[in-house]
């Protein structure tokens, strides 16, 4: 690890932070300066068990060596080239090692990967492929965009729109014609259940109500998270993701599964498409794909819809979008040794090997003061708190400080804690992780 840098020798003030409160975190800021495998280190030399994957997206933990030197010797090689009329071997090489090991396998057919620059990216891609191919199989009507309540999908007005959490989207003006399936939280039938609970595929179902409230001639796409992340870890019951494969089929509606945070591992399969052997039309990538180190998202699509959109006059533009950075050679040359030590390390398979520990780890927090609910799967959890009454989500920020001054970073979501740590996490992490919670859950008001 390099060494830290010092303290108090910069201004807090210009930036401007995202998804944070920024006052109160310039009064009492929280400084990472390096790390290395499980951990991050402070600015005051502290070490902080990282149980979220930075924000799930280290899964080969940090500080791998394969991908610095990698993308230094990119950079040095061939810094950056434009996607646009042009091209660079590694885009290609990359695109094709993905087909390789695309989700659900070769059988699926997701073998056409688009590039994009971050997840909120990947996700308005393929929310513009699919009513492309709408429109280019004489579809046209079909421009309608339906999300499911609690889904997150990014940051991008399309992502927004088809995303389900109130506080990010009240202050927009949306996309018209977006609309919601309902959510599948059900805590009253699927308390403390798990991995997928019993109870609640006729949920999918409500996909049937907007068909007959809108049309299905005016619906390109059905856009979820395999498992909902950033609301706090809701796991589909079981059947649900079939039943919707079923119903957007027999309504010619494209599916798309949104796996920012499920893909690469996190399951104990490579893929969502591959723990729940539902296969989507298109499937959105980010995070893991390049280990966290350099921003990057990826769309596998089926060959179907880019053979349908890929067809026109030779000469033509046959898809009018992509990104300065689509393709960009160091998030290539990140994502081929990130590939690499997934594959040599069996990364993928690792979170089914530790899976049933975690379980009843995350478990054992059952009965501590102020939980409600534990949910898991794969090498997911959440632990829902009690909402303190009139200041939701405060007891899940004072949870969530009180671990990271006694070593541990978790993520909370209002009152969810969220864990997600990296692939290669061991019994003693895992330990560690719980007792640290536990202590700040009796500590905390
Ligand atoms: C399911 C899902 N989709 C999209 C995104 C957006 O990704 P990004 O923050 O890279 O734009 C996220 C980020 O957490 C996500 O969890």
């Amino acid at each position: 690890m390099s060494a830290p840098q010092a303290r108090n020798t910069y201004s807090l003030d210009s930036f401007w932070m995202p998804f944070t409160a920024n006052r109160q975190f310039k009064a009492a800021p929280r400084m990472l300066v390096s790390s290395a495998g499980m951990y991050y280190r402070t600015d005051d030399d502290r070490q902080i068990l990282d149980s979220t994957a930075g924000l799930w997206c280290v899964n080969a933990g940090h500080g791998r060596r394969e991908i610095a030197d990698a993308v230094g010797q990119q950079l040095a090689t061939l810094d950056y080239a434009p996607s646009f009329q042009m091209g660079h071997p590694l885009a290609f090489q990359f695109a094709e090692q993905l087909s390789i090991n695309a989700p659900g396998g070769t059988d699926a057919g997701l073998d056409r990967v688009f590039f994009a620059g971050s997840g909120s990216e990947a996700v308005d891609t393929a929310l513009k492929i699919a009513i492309a191919y709408q429109r280019a199989i004489g579809q046209g009507t079909r421009t309608r965009l339906i999300g499911r309540e609690r889904g997150y999908h990014g940051v991008g007005f399309g992502g927004l729109s088809v995303g389900g959490i109130v506080n990010n989207r009240r202050v927009f003006p949306l996309l018209p014609g977006a609309d919601h399936i309902r959510h599948t939280h059900d805590p009253d039938r699927n308390r403390y259940v798990k991995g997928q609970p019993e109870h609640g595929v006729e949920l999918a179902d409500d996909l049937e109500r907007l068909v007959a409230l809108h049309g299905a001639e005016t619906i390109a796409a059905l856009i979820v998270e395999p498992i909902a992340g950033s609301t706090g870890v809701l796991v589909p019951p079981k059947g649900y993701l079939q039943r919707l494969r079923e119903i957007c089929d027999r309504h010619g509606i494209l599916l798309i599964f949104d796996e920012v945070i499920t893909g690469f591992g996190r399951l104990g399969k490579p893929f969502a498409v591959d723990y729940f052997g539902v296969v989507p039309d298109l499937v959105t990538t980010a995070k893991g794909l390049t280990n966290g180190s350099i921003p990057m998202g990826a769309v596998f699509a089926k060959r179907k819809i880019h053979d349908a959109v890929v067809q026109g006059q030779p000469g033509q533009i046959e898809f009018f979008h992509g990104y300065t950075y689509s393709g960009h050679p160091a998030a290539c040359a990140a994502g081929l040794a990130t590939l690499s030590i997934y594959q040599k390390e069996e990364l993928f398979t690792a979170a089914a090997a530790v899976e049933d520990y975690w379980q009843e780890a995350m478990h054992s927090l059952r009965g501590l003061p102020h939980v409600v609910d534990v949910r898991n799967i794969g090498l997911i959890a959440g632990i829902e708190l009690a909402s303190i009454p009139d200041a939701p989500g405060t007891r899940g920020y004072d949870v969530f400080v009180d671990c990271f001054n006694r070593g541990l970073l978790i993520r909370v979501t209002g009152d969810i804690v969220a864990f997600s740590p990296p692939l290669m996490i061991e019994r003693s992490h895992i330990d560690d992780m719980v007792s640290i919670l536990a202590d700040a859950l009796k500590r905390v008001f």
